[in-house]
């Protein structure tokens, strides 16, 4: 009896020790492992903060959208909270874009685009230990295999010039499209007003 209490006792201590442990990591470490020149497929970021949608329909691109077609964009919960306190992106900072097509022109609601099956995978970090030459810090992946029927394990940072210099010139806030993301420009810098609900005015100022 007494050593099935000890072995319990020393369960229930190792699950709480594990619980630190991993509570620890999550806090202390980036949510994204970059080695040998690759970036991991990033995980767990549907449970990230959302911040828009842009969509570049197939049928308004001559068939073939750069990036087909909705873009569901979120940001980590630790680059939101400095987004909403500072206003800035933080170094660490990852955004992931997730590829949607679209499933259907016509809904209970009216004709329209809805989405459809997930398709592809986008990311960018800004980081000025790993990409200290990159314009900004900032770097730009792909998990989207050609046909857009699966997603790669790992990535390679695409050149300069692919991705990081349209973000460069076009993007509104560092090298962010915040002008497509209302979640981002009524967030900037608002504390607990970028959470939603604390006001009556909706403007995205
Ligand atoms: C010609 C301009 C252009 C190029 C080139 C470009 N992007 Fe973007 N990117 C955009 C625009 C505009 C948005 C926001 C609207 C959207 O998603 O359609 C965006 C948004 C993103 C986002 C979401 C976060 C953010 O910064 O707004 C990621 C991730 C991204 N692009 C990855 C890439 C990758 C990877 C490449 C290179 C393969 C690339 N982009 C090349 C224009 C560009």
């Amino acid at each position: 009896m007494k050593s099935i209490k000890k072995s319990l006792l020393g369960l229930a201590l190792a699950g709480t020790i594990g619980q630190i442990f991993i509570a620890g990591a999550a806090v202390g470490g980036e949510l994204y492992t970059f080695k040998d020149g690759k970036l991991d497929r990033p995980t767990g970021y549907r449970e990230w903060v959302f911040v828009g949608t842009p969509l570049t329909p197939n049928d308004m691109n001559n068939g073939k959208a750069a990036f087909p077609e909705f873009h569901n964009v979120y940001i980590d919960r630790k680059s939101w909270d400095q987004w909403k306190e500072k206003g800035t992106f933080r170094d660490g900072a990852i955004m992931v874009k997730e590829l949607i097509d679209v499933g259907s022109k016509a809904a209970p609601s009216g004709k329209g685009y809805f989405e459809g099956d997930f398709i592809g995978l986008e990311a960018t970090i800004k980081s000025k230990k790993l990409f200290p030459k990159e314009p900004g810090n900032w770097a730009y992946f792909s998990f989207s295999t050609p046909d857009h029927k699966a997603l790669t394990d790992t990535a390679t940072a695409f050149p300069t010039a692919a991705c990081n210099a349209c973000h460069d010139a076009s993007a509104a806030d560092d090298f962010v499209f915040t002008q497509y993301y209302p979640v981002l420009r009524a967030g900037k810098g608002k504390g607990k007003d970028a959470t939603g609900g604390t006001l009556s005015d909706l403007t995205a100022k």
